[in-house]
C-alpha cells in the first residue's frame, strides 16, 4: 500500500459509455495500492447522461466537475489540476485507452525524484494496440519528432502523465491550446526529469476519437508558441528571414509592373522598392517581432523604413549599375535584391530588433 495522495483527472466529452469500465478499473488500483486516490471528471457539458451515471455509481471518492465554457482537452486538463487536491496529480484518457493499473508506478516514479511522469508507447516494455492506420500512426510520428526541440521523451504525445501538484503551480504562462497538454506542462513546468512509465496503449472500444483536423492545426501553433517560448530570438530571425525572402520575389514582381508604367528607372525601382519594404513591414511586425504588436505602428513604420533605406540603397546602386550594363530590368531587380537582402538580413534584423520592435 502507499499512503500517497493522488488526485486522478479525466477529462471526458462524451464518454458515457466508456466511463463505468474505467472508473471499475481505478477502483481496483484503489482497493490494491492506492487508497487514498481521488478522482475528478472534468466534462465539457457532454449532456449524454454522465451526470446521472455518476451520480448513481454513489463513489464518494468521484467527483464530476461540469464545464460549459471554453471547450477543450487541454483546458479542462488546467481546470482538473487548478481542483486537485492530492500531491500527486494523474491525467489519463477515459476510453480505456490508458491502462489505470500503470497509476501506482507513476506515482512511484514521482516519489522516487522523477518530476513528471509519461504513460508511454514507445519506451522498451511498451506496445501499442494494433488496428492504428497507417495515418494515425504517420500522424504521431511527424507530432513527436515536432516535439524534439522541447524534450527527448520518447512519448510526448501520450495524455497519461503525472507530475506533483506543486510543480504544476510553479508553472508560467501556461497556455493550454488543443490536444498536447503533457508537452505544454514539461515545457512550462520546466521539469527536466521526465520518466517514461511503460503502458499499452489499447484502442478505444466505444465512442469516437475526438481528434478532428482542427486538433492539428492546433497542435502546429502550439509548436511554434513552445518555439518562442523556448527559443524566441531563433524564431524571431528565421522568420525575419523567411519574410525577407518573401520580400525579394514581392520586389521583382513589383519591378516588372512599376517598369512597364513608369519610363524612369529611378521612380520605378524607387516605387516597388516601397512597395516591398511596406510587406516586409507588415509580416515582420505580425510574426517576426510579434510581441511589439501594442507599440505606435506610425512609429515603428518610419523607423523600419528608416533602417531599411541602407541596404535598400546598396540594392538601388546595384541595379542600376547592371542596368547601365544592359542586364534587362527584372536580372537586374533580381541581382541587386539579392546582393541587399543579404546585406540587409543581419543588418536590418539587429537594428529593427533593437530600435524598431523593441519590448
Ligand atoms: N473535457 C473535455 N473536453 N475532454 C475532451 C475533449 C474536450 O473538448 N476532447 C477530448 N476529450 C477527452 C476524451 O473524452 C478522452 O477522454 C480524452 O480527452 C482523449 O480524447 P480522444 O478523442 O480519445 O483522443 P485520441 O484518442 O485521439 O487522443 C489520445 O491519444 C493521444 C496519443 O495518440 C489522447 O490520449 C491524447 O491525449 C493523446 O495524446
Ligand atoms: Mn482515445
Amino acid at each position: 500500500m502507499n499512503n500517497a495522495t493522488v488526485t486522478v483527472i479525466v477529462p471526458t466529452y462524451q464518454e458515457f459509455d466508456s466511463l463505468p469500465s474505467l472508473l471499475t478499473a481505478i477502483e481496483l488500483v484503489r482497493s490494491e495500492s492506492l487508497p487514498n486516490l481521488q478522482v475528478i471528471i472534468v466534462d465539457d457539458d457532454s449532456q449524454d447522461g454522465t451526470e446521472a451515471l455518476i451520480a448513481e455509481m454513489k463513489r464518494d471518492w468521484v467527483q464530476l466537475c461540469i464545464r460549459t465554457k471554453d471547450r477543450g482537452l487541454s483546458p479542462a486538463v488546467i481546470a482538473g489540476l487548478n481542483a486537485a487536491n492530492g500531491e500527486f496529480c494523474v491525467v489519463m484518457d477515459a476510453d480505456g485507452s490508458h491502462p489505470a493499473s500503470a497509476i501506482p508506478a507513476m506515482v512511484s516514479a514521482l516519489q522516487n525524484g522523477a518530476e513528471f511522469a509519461v504513460g508511454s508507447r514507445y519506451v522498451s516494455g511498451g506496445t501499442t494496440e494494433d488496428g492504428w492506420g497507417f495515418l494515425r500512426w504517420l500522424n504521431s510520428k511527424v507530432a513527436t519528432v515536432m516535439a524534439r526541440p522541447f524534450t527527448k521523451v520518447l512519448d510526448p504525445m501520450s495524455g497519461f502523465l503525472a507530475l506533483r501538484k506543486s510543480s504544476f503551480e510553479n508553472s508560467h504562462q501556461l497556455n493550454p491550446v488543443g490536444y498536447k497538454i503533457g508537452l505544454e506542462l514539461i515545457v512550462k513546468c520546466d521539469c527536466k526529469k521526465v520518466t517514461e512509465v511503460p503502458i499499452h496503449f489499447s484502442t478505444r472500444q466505444l465512442g469516437e476519437s475526438k481528434l478532428t483536423l482542427s486538433v492539428q492545426w492546433q497542435y502546429l501553433q502550439h509548436i511554434i508558441r513552445l518555439l518562442r517560448f523556448t527559443h524566441p530570438t531563433f524564431v524571431s530571425f528565421f522568420t525575419f528571414a523567411a519574410v525577407g525572402l518573401s520580400g525579394a520575389g514581392f520586389y521583382v514582381l513589383a519591378n516588372i509592373v512599376t517598369s512597364q508604367i513608369f519610363s524612369t528607372n529611378a521612380v520605378s525601382i524607387g516605387l516597388a522598392a516601397w512597395l516591398a519594404m511596406s510587406w516586409n513591414f507588415i509580416w515582420d511586425r505580425k510574426y517576426a517581432f510579434w510581441n511589439s504588436q501594442n507599440r505606435s505602428i506610425v512609429k515603428q513604420y518610419l523607423g523600419f523604413i528608416l533602417i531599411c533605406t541602407f541596404p535598400l540603397l546598396c540594392n538601388y546602386f546595384i541595379t542600376m549599375y547592371l542596368a547601365s550594363e544592359n542586364y534587362n530590368i527584372p536580372l537586374a531587380a533580381l541581382y541587386g535584391a539579392s546582393i541587399g537582402s543579404a546585406i540587409g538580413i543581419v543588418f536590418n534584423f539587429l537594428m529593427t530588433r533593437f530600435f524598431v520592435f523593441e519590448k
